[in-house]
């Protein structure tokens, strides 16, 4: 299973006080020693963490591939085709959301969609899309040529919070989640295979299939075992992590996990 970083959360920390440390850049050679097969950062729209100084250099600077996580307009695609990533994971993007909270509306931006996908291909960028597990997104997502698709994770991780962690009810990542405990364990044996059926259903339709959201050392390991799921993209929990392990150890941790 590859390990894609994701480490935007380093430049949420410096743009906490607006200053130059800690730096993204510096990252790079300790996820590379720590064995991540990629970085992924996101450049948001209104910049909150990554800017677009440090897009440029993270992309022109590291030895492992880089993955761009960006909103289809205009301006983010130039920027992408600019910069020229490895590849570019197309997502939604609200600007009051604290974090990416579902997939993209395939259906409904085809032709948006077709038009990024074709600007990015042209500059021999592999592209992917950010999706909810669902088959109507699975088989959009073919019609428009991807290479890959990522799946969210962040209800399978929703639910695995409101069932195995001391969360509060009240917590923002749960909240719509207030069921007795048995609904809760279906609920997530149902996720789990329907990620599990689609996973399967996309490699067979050539997708290569990554997911992320909201993974973390308690719950990575369900995910992990999907055969057809070759990449997961993980930040916020290695980040968080990192602060007590440090980054390099955080990662080792993460991909000893992935090893199974
Ligand atoms: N994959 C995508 C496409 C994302 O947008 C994010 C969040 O930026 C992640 C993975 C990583 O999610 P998390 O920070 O919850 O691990």
């Amino acid at each position: 299973m590859l390990l894609g970083v994701n480490i935007d959360h380093i430049a949420v920390l410096r743009e906490a006080r607006k200053v130059a440390d800690p730096d993204p850049l510096d990252a790079l050679s300790i996820c590379k020693r720590a064995g991540a097969d990629q970085i992924t950062i996101h450049l948001r729209e209104d910049r909150r963490h990554m800017q677009d100084m440090d897009a440029k250099h993270i992309i022109a600077l590291s030895s492992l591939p880089v993955n761009l996580e960006c909103a289809i307009s205009a301006e983010m695609i130039d920027i992408a085709c600019d910069f020229r990533p490895h590849r570019v994971t197309l997502v939604p993007e609200k600007r009051e959301e604290v974090t990416t909270e579902g997939g993209l509306a395939v259906i409904g931006e085809q032709p948006k969609l077709k038009e990024a996908i074709q600007r990015l291909q042209n500059e021999e960028i592999e592209v992917s899309l950010f999706i909810d597990p669902s088959l109507e997104a699975v088989k959009a997502s073919v019609d428009l040529g991807v290479e890959w698709i990522e799946f969210h994770t962040g209800k399978y991780a929703n639910i695995y919070a409101m069932l195995y962690t001391n969360l509060p009810k009240t917590h923002h990542s749960i909240k719509a989640l207030d069921f007795p405990r048995k609904v809760l364990q279906q609920m997530l044996k149902d996720e789990l295979s329907n990620l599990r059926l689609l996973a399967t259903e996309a490699k067979k339709l050539n997708l290569r299939v990554a997911a992320g959201h909201g993974l973390n050392m308690q719950n990575v390991k369900e995910i992990a075992n999907i055969k057809s799921i070759e990449e997961l993209n993980i930040g916020q929990s290695i980040i968080a992590r990192s602060v007590y392990t440090g980054l390099e150890q955080a990662i080792v941790d993460m991909k000893e996990l992935l090893r199974g």
